[in-house]
């Protein structure tokens, strides 16, 4: 399989009751995701989605189809294996934060750690190390109702690259973000992206697809418009396939 794939989809479907009551959010669903690829996901509400991230990130299924996830079909894998390889995998950003609200905001970062078996202090200087990065470094130990809305998401994207996963789901991450907080959140997915990260976002709001190198626009549960504004060429390379490379050329130097 192309090592540049990271996400296959094929056949992908998710139905909701059955007979009379029968429903699709999803249905025959077919799409290839490249590693550095920045998706922006549009479309009328209900038109599925939010369940098509969920089944990326692996907090949902589906009722039918393929899912390959770095040459690995997960569709049908267990419990234990989806939990693992989304703590590794993937970084989840919604669009009301989902912070734990009694628990200060190093915490809050440092929670997905504890899915990859890092100890508590190494845990807690990458929380505090992600948090500067995104300009919170003084309010560690605030609590997230002390913060305001842009301040919230900017903890919430912390979380979800404090273990480098190399995919980020986001689900209308700046809909409820005035537009000066909704431009920073969106420079901070930006920079995320040009380190090779792979972004899948969904929005409503079409000036953000300037941040795109592709925009999907779906329609009842299906792929309306595919556009691609950035060659393939022209993606971001991943950081790991970056020193791959610098090997490489070292070797061949030698
Ligand atoms: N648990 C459920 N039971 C039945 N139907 C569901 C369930 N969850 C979602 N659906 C249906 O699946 C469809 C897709 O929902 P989804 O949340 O993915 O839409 P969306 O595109 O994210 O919409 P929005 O823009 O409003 O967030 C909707 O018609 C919804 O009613
Ligand atoms: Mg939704």
């Amino acid at each position: 399989m192309d090592e540049n794939i990271v996400i296959k989809l094929k056949g992908l479907t998710k139905r909701y009751g059955y007979g009379d009551t029968e429903s699709f959010a999803l249905k025959d669903f077919d799409l290839t995701i490249k590693r550095g690829e920045f998706i922006m996901i549009m479309g009328p509400s209900g038109c599925g989605k939010t369940t098509l991230l969920n089944i990326i990130g692996l907090l949902d299924r589906a009722t039918d189809g393929e899912y390959i996830l770095n040459g690995e079909d997960v569709a049908s894998i267990s419990a234990a294996r989806r939990a693992k390889l989304r703590a590794k995998k993937i970084g989840f950003i919604f669009q009301n934060f989902n912070l734990i609200e009694d628990l200060p905001i190093i915490e809050n970062v440092a929670l997905p750690l504890v899915y990859v078996g890092q100890p508590r202090t190494v845990r807690l200087k990458n929380a505090s190390d992600a948090l500067h990065r995104f300009h919170l470094g003084e309010r560690e130990y605030y609590l997230p109702s002390q913060l305001s809305g842009g301040q919230q998401q900017r903890v919430a994207i912390a979380r979800a690259i404090v273990g480098h996963p190399e995919i980020i789901l986001a689900d209308e991450p700046t809909g409820n973000l005035d537009s000066r907080s909704s431009n920073i959140v969106m420079e901070e997915l930006k920079a995320i992206h040009e380190e090779g990260n792979t972004i899948i976002m969904v929005t409503h709001n079409p000036a953000l697809t300037a941040y795109a190198t592709r925009v999907i626009n779906m329609l009842d549960g299906q792929i309306d418009t595919d556009i691609k504004t950035v060659s393939d060429q022209n993606l971001p390379q991943p950081i790991s396939v970056k020193i791959k490379k610098k090997k490489q050329n070292k070797r061949r130097k030698k």
